[in-house]
C-alpha cells in the first residue's frame, strides 16, 4: 500500500503545546506527517513563517515522520501537490466547529480525494491559543505550560512590550 501522508495546517504564530500534541497524535496516525505554515488571511501574524517554521523544527525532532514546510497559497493545491490524503486539524471548542466546517466543506470540493480529519484536543488544552500566548508574553506573563519549553524565550523575548 502506498504511503500514507497527512498534511497538518495552520498559522502557527506561534506553535503551541496544543498544537504539539495534535501534530504528535497525527504522527501516530499516518505514514508521514507534513505540518503546513500557511497563510491565515484573517490574521496578523508576529513571526515571519521561516521562524515559525524553524519554531516548528525545534520541537519536533522526535517525531522522524515529521516534516515542516511553508506556502503561500491554496492548501488544496499542497495537497494535491503531496499526494496526501488527510488533512489534520485540532477542534477545541465547539466556537472553532462553524469556521472550520466550512473550510472542510470549501477543502472537500477544491480536492475531493482528501479527507480532513479533526482531532479532539486534550482536555487541557481546550482554551489555549496563539493568540492566548501572544497576550500573555505581551505582557510580561508567563508562557511555561502554553508551549514547549525549548522555544519559550525565543517568543518571550519578541513579544515583550509589543502589545500589537
Ligand atoms: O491556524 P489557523 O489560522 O486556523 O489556520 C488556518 C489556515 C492557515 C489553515 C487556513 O487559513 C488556510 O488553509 N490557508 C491557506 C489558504 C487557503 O487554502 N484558504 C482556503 C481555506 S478554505
Amino acid at each position: 500500500m502506498s504511503e500514507r501522508i497527512a498534511i497538518c495546517p495552520g498559522s502557527f504564530d506561534p506553535v503551541t503545546l496544543g498544537h504539539l500534541d495534535i501534530i504528535q497524535r497525527a504522527s501516530a496516525l499516518f505514514d508521514k506527517v507534513i505540518v503546513l505554515v500557511s497563510v491565515n488571511v484573517k490574521k496578523t501574524p508576529s513571526f515571519t513563517p521561516d521562524e515559525r517554521v524553524e519554531m516548528i523544527k525545534k520541537v519536533t525532532p522526535h517525531l522522524k515522520n515529521v516534516e515542516v514546510e511553508t506556502s503561500d497559497g491554496l492548501l488544496a493545491n499542497f495537497v494535491k501537490e503531496k499526494g496526501a490524503t488527510a488533512i489534520v486539524k485540532g477542534l477545541r471548542a465547539v466556537t472553532d466547529f462553524e469556521y472550520e466546517f466550512q473550510m472542510a466543506l470549501a477543502n472537500k470540493k477544491l480536492c475531493p480525494e482528501a479527507e480532513t480529519v479533526f482531532l479532539i484536543t486534550k482536555s487541557e488544552n481546550m482554551y489555549l491559543s496563539s493568540s492566548v500566548v501572544k497576550q500573555i508574553a505581551s505582557f510580561g506573563g508567563d508562557i511555561d505550560g502554553f508551549v514547549p519549553p525549548e522555544i519559550k524565550d525565543i517568543i518571550a523575548d519578541r513579544l515583550v512590550n509589543n502589545k500589537t
